[in-house]
């Protein structure tokens, strides 16, 4: 049984991986109206809020667990063959309502736009602590890709460390666990982080998006766009004395640059949180590593910078 669970699992990643993120079937069904229809049902109180069989013909949004919802953002994104390319789904500058309540209130069907990145942005200005904020991700809907993920993948190590670390996103691995950095990467990281003396326990560790991107595929920029207040915020809360971008994607989102890493690697830079200065800087990311072993002399070398400028900088006690 374990054994065919495991098969199924690995053909399912196969398909993600491949780019199939959603089932279809051989006569077209409106998902959407579907999902208008169980919300106006659950409305009128004729279905429970947690089914325990999968309701017949439902699509993924309907079938996730009910979360608390963040306000809103309380509306269903469209998945759709987008969610496997490269390219952002727009829909133009204003929110369009494709089902149920065409004030776009309720539970209506919405294309993601910048609304969107805006909803994102009122929610993490709105908390005060990392529990709020892992709690407001928990309840936020406004990226799709939590529709695919098995769980949010908020931080790992300590709040209270000196240097944060920011990867892209999640993995399989980290996925599964919802904790970043711990399948392959995640060791080479952890043993780079030995290599200078720190631990987890010495170290906050998190993604720019924290849900995994189905297949593994890149976070497109408008689900980059997204998730940007979040991890924005997080820095925010979190003030270490010193941040670090593990690879191009994270350094070139949070610093608003288009510069290589080649070109950013080992440059201490200041990042503006708005309400603090933290001296930065962007080296390699892991699986690069994993891939092209011989640059792993200048993130040896990026690391010693890190401890040098651990060892220099005063400790921010607040
Ligand atoms: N790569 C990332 O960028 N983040 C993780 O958490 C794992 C791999």
């Amino acid at each position: 049984m374990d054994q065919a669970n495991r098969e199924l699992e690995a053909l399912l990643d196969f398909y993600l991986a491949s780019g199939i993120d959603c089932l279809l079937e051989t006569e077209p069904v409106d998902r959407f109206l579907e999902t208008a229809q169980l919300a106006e049902r659950r409305m009128a109180g004729q279905v429970s809020r947690t089914p325990d069989r999968p309701v017949q013909g439902a699509g993924p949004a309907a079938l996730q667990p009910q979360r608390p919802r963040m306000p809103g953002t309380d509306r269903t994104f469209l998945q759709s063959a987008h969610q496997s390319g490269q390219q952002p789904v727009s829909a133009g500058p204003a929110a369009q309502p494709l089902g149920g309540d065409p004030s776009g209130g309720g539970s209506s069907v919405v294309l993601p736009n910048e609304s969107a990145v805006e909803s994102a942005r009122d929610a993490a200005r709105n908390v005060s602590t990392l529990d709020e904020l892992r709690a407001c991700l928990d309840g936020f809907d406004g990226c799709n890709l939590r529709l695919t993920a098995k769980n949010l993948v908020f931080a790992d190590g300590n709040p209270q460390a000196r240097v944060m670390f920011v990867g892209e996103a999640p993995g399989r691995d980290e996925d599964l666990q919802g904790k970043p950095f711990v399948g392959r990467s995640g060791q080479l990281l952890d043993r780079m982080l030995k290599a200078i003396g720190l631990d987890r326990s010495d170290a906050y560790i998190a993604n720019v998006v924290p849900w995994r991107p189905p297949g593994n595929r890149t976070p497109t920029p408008q689900e980059t766009e997204i998730c940007k207040p979040f991890i924005m915020r997080q820095i925010e809360l979190v003030n270490p004395d010193i941040l670090v971008f593990l690879g191009s994607a994270s350094a070139k989102t949070l610093l608003g640059t288009q510069e290589g890493i080649r070109k950013l690697r080992g440059r201490w830079m200041k990042f503006s949180t708005g309400s603090a200065e933290i001296s930065c800087v962007a080296t390699y990311h892991p699986a690069y590593l994993l891939r092209s072993p011989l640059e792993k002399r200048q993130s040896w070398q990026d690391f010693q910078s890190i401890k040098k400028k651990l060892a220099e900088i005063p400790h921010n006690l607040s």
